[in-house]
């Protein structure tokens, strides 16, 4: 896999050349999740300005690039819209802006995602922190030879989803009034939603959870050493859990529906002095 090694590079030097301060934080926002959040807008360029490939749209999916300083001056990269592997993407090209926010010092990844509920439990609009993963998309970022420079060839995933930063969530939520539950991820390819005897695999393999992004993410951002939150926003119960199809105008409303939560636990989150600790 071609990592886009010069490229990221080209970007980074870029970056500086614009006098852009360092971030802190990287903010990966989910479809139909892309949320205003507070703090002094220091720019927004579209994401393909920075893309060494072509950028290509789903509906609901905006892509931009902000930068942010937050009340307390932390500076964050929001990424509003992502690239998923289903539209064409390499894993290294999905993580490419990731990868540059890491290159360019964050050290905290804070990302959100719409995803299939499992749980019976976990109706649509539930929001939920995800603990752990399991990548079925049977592909990585780290394939091939990206640079030893950006992280251990055999990168640990013990303790990929920080849990001093699900606490912190947890603690915020509850302060917020309402509870964050915690569950597995399971990232599929996509594009078509699951079958209903793959909800039943993925739930007798202890996924509680089940979307079509953010495990490649959370790899690449391991791979660098970076502290991962994700906030899974249960758009809808996956295939079978409930006797009804699946739209994506469904997880869009859900999206809409939640981003008043969503928007007030990220806003307390950025504001919190720990979110940027080392473990
Ligand atoms: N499956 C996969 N991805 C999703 C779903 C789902 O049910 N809902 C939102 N994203």
């Amino acid at each position: 896999m071609n990592h886009l090694v010069p490229e990221l590079e080209a970007a980074a030097a870029r970056w500086h050349a614009a006098g852009h301060p360092a971030p802190d934080v990287v903010l990966v926002a989910g479809s139909g999740l892309s949320v205003d959040l507070p703090g002094t807008r220091r720019g927004a360029e579209p994401l393909a300005d920075w893309l060494p490939f072509p950028v290509r749209s789903v509906a609901g999916h905006a892509h931009a690039l902000e930068r942010i300083e937050t009340p307390a001056g932390r500076q964050v990269v929001y990424l509003r819209g992502r690239l998923h592997g289903y539209q064409g993407y390499t894993p290294a090209e999905v993580v490419f802006p990731l990868r540059l926010a890491a290159r360019l010092g964050a050290r905290t990844l804070l990302m959100t995602n719409a995803a299939g509920g499992i749980r019976p439990e976990w109706p649509a609009g539930t929001l939920a922190a995800i603990a752990d993963q399991i990548n079925f998309t049977g592909s990585s970022p780290l394939h091939g030879e990206p640079p030893a420079g950006w992280g251990p060839r055999f990168p640990d995933m013990s303790a990929a989803y920080a849990p001093a930063l699900r606490e912190l969530a947890r603690q915020h939520a509850a302060q917020l009034g309402f509870e964050l539950p915690e569950g597995v991820y399971a990232g599929m390819p996509g594009p078509a939603y699951e079958t209903p005897a793959e909800v039943r695999m993925l739930r007798t393999l202890g996924a509680d959870l089940v979307g079509m992004s953010t495990v490649h993410e959370v790899i690449a951002a391991r791979h660098m050493g970076l502290r991962c939150l994700v906030l899974s926003l249960v758009a809808n119960p996956a295939a079978g859990v409930v006797d009804a199809p699946l739209h994506h105008d469904e997880v869009l409303e859900a999206g809409r529906a939640a981003s008043g939560r969503l928007a007030a636990l990220l806003t307390a989150l950025l504001g919190d002095p720990r979110l940027n600790e080392p473990d």
